[in-house]
């Protein structure tokens, strides 16, 4: 029996084995919240650790997954799916101890095809301190005193240690009814409150033809409909492009081998299936390029509007052009950035000159979506503008500091910025997930920013306003009850 326990054959590898045929293979190391550690096992050093609170080893066992599976699939589903509903159940109360979850739209403020935004501050504050109490105080004591609101840690994948692609329910039922592909994991549903996504469908807008509007006309594109939206419209090769994005291709937990999380073998995802209608469903994902697995971050699916004026691209690989993130999406990103994973689930090769290209050629078209109060300059026009927007702005240019990494007009430096959030907390766990720190990642636009929650890399800020708090803090600029509004007010209008 091969597994990626590679060591002598002593009594505890048996045990080992058993644990992990209970437990299901996890990434480098075992997870053990379901069972207790196995004392002096160097796997099991992570499970440990977290169960003392303490730190996991600094490096994995090994990279690698294993290519052979010991585990039957039917026994595989069984098992993983007899466990869903408590994990589902621990992360549910993760969240909760989080975030106010509630839905509370706000007044007077929609996404671009009407979805109410929510309002308010959703992450909670410890017991004891108010907003602006935390704000009077220094990082180091914030750190000191355990005071860094739980909301603002990384954000943890609904099962950190499996990790894969979660995809939301309207997504999965939408694409079944078009066309019979399911995108439904037995082990895992995705986490997130629907009143907290992206409309859907979102629609879509063309730098080349900014006439006619949003033109998926209301609909999911699929394989089953673009060429019936789009023949006409676009040029034979951005058509060809735009097919390559619906097509399914393999991945790691749809493909159709029996190491996949679907119940049945799978043709795989497509690109829209996260960035639906070039936009985004807010599907999540492990971020590839980081081991061991405790270390790595949850990523929220990007939006691809405005694609065509970014240099960099992936919140921390800093991929130089839209071709390379492509190619590497379905490459790498696909496997978890394990080729030898890829290989045997069936990697689709795409070839640079007649594939990559022309599906880069298409995302570059996704324009932003429409921004009725700015004017040329990516400022608000003062004849549109409400006075508190205005005032909001004036912040975002001034005292708030925000322009200094989000410029006007698509409020983005095109950099990466390392905002050294772990001044403000010590080294932790969130769930499967060990926290310390979140190094350099990318300035994401702004542009369209109230189409697109949930916020920040991870997905761990719900609104706006928590963004606003999540700033005033992080950068230490003390704004008042009334200029945090105003700061709302104002990224609303972007
Ligand atoms: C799990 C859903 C998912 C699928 C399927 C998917 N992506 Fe992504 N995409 C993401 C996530 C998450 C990121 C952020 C990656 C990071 O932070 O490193 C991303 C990032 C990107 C980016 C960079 C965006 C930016 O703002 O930096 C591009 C371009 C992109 N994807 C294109 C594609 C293409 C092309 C495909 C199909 C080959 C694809 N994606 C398939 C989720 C997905
Ligand atoms: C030092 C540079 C810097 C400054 C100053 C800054 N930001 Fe950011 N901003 C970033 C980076 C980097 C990210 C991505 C962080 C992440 O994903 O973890 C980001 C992300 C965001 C996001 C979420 C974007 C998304 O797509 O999820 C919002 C909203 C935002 N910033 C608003 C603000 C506001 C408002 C201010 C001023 C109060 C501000 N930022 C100041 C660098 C900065």
């Amino acid at each position: 029996m091969k597994t990626r326990v590679q060591v002598s054959r002593t009594a505890w590898v048996a045990a080992v084995l058993a644990v992990s045929a209970l437990l299901g293979w996890k990434w480098t190391h075992l997870e053990l919240d379901a069972a207790p550690p196995l004392a002096g096992t160097p796997q099991n050093e992570a499970g440990a650790a977290k169960d003392r609170g303490a730190a996991p080893p600094k490096r994995g066992t090994t990279s690698y997954a294993p290519v052979a599976m010991a585990e039957p699939f039917h026994e595989l589903v069984r098992r993983m799916s007899a466990a869903k509903p408590i994990v589902m159940r621990k992360h549910r109360e993760l969240l909760e101890e989080r975030y106010d979850l509630s839905n509370r739209p706000a007044r007077g403020v929609t996404m671009s095809r009407g979805k109410p935004i929510q309002e308010g501050v959703r992450v909670k504050l410890p017991l004891g301190v108010t907003w602006e109490e935390l704000s009077e105080m220094s990082p180091e004591e914030i750190k000191h005193r355990g005071l860094w609101p739980k909301g603002f840690l990384p954000l943890p994948h609904p099962n950190h240690a499996e990790g894969g692609m979660v995809f939301p329910l309207h997504h999965i039922l939408e694409l079944k009814r078009q066309t019979g592909r399911d995108l439904t994991r037995f082990d895992l549903d995705f986490d997130l409150p629907e009143h907290f996504l992206p409309e859907y469908p979102p629609p879509m807008y063309l730098t080349t033809r900014t006439d006619l509007g949003d033109v998926s006309r209301g609909q999911l594109v699929t394989l089953a409909n673009y060429y019936e939206l789009f023949n006409g419209i676009l040029n034979p090769k951005q058509l060809e492009g735009l097919r390559l994005l619906v097509t399914p291709f393999p991945q790691q937990q749809f493909n159709a081998t029996a190491d996949r999380r679907s119940l049945r073998p799978h043709r795989g995802v497509s690109c829209f299936d996260c960035h639906v209608n070039g936009h985004t469903n807010a599907a999540t994902h492990l971020v590839g390029d980081i081991r061991p697995q405790e270390f790595r971050h949850r990523i929220d699916t990007p939006s691809l509007r405005g694609v065509n004026i970014q240099r960099l691209f992936g919140s921390q690989r800093a991929l130089k052009t839209i071709e390379d993130f492509t190619e590497f999406e379905q490459r790498a990103a696909y496997f978890d950035g394990d080729p030898v994973i890829a290989t045997k689930k069936g990697v689709n090769v795409l070839e640079r000159g007649s594939q990559v290209h022309f599906m880069a050629e298409f995302q570059a078209i996704l324009d932003f979506p429409p921004a009725p109060k700015l004017r040329w300059d990516g400022k608000l026009d003062p004849a549109k503008a409400t006075a508190a927007e205005l005032r909001g702005q004036e912040l975002f240019f001034g005292k708030a500091k925000c322009a200094v990494c989000h410029p006007a007009p698509y409020y983005t430096d095109n950099l990466m910025h390392n905002l050294r959030t772990e001044r403000f907390y010590k080294p932790q766990w969130v769930g499967g997930r060990w926290a310390a720190g979140d190094g350099p990642i990318k300035t994401f636009t702004l542009r369209g920013i109230k189409d697109s929650p949930p916020y920040l890399h991870d997905g761990r800020l719900l609104t706006l306003e928590d963004t606003v708090e999540f700033f005033n803090l992080v950068l230490e600029l003390k704004l008042t009850p009334q200029e945090k509004k105003d700061l709302v007010a104002f990224l609303r209008c972007l």
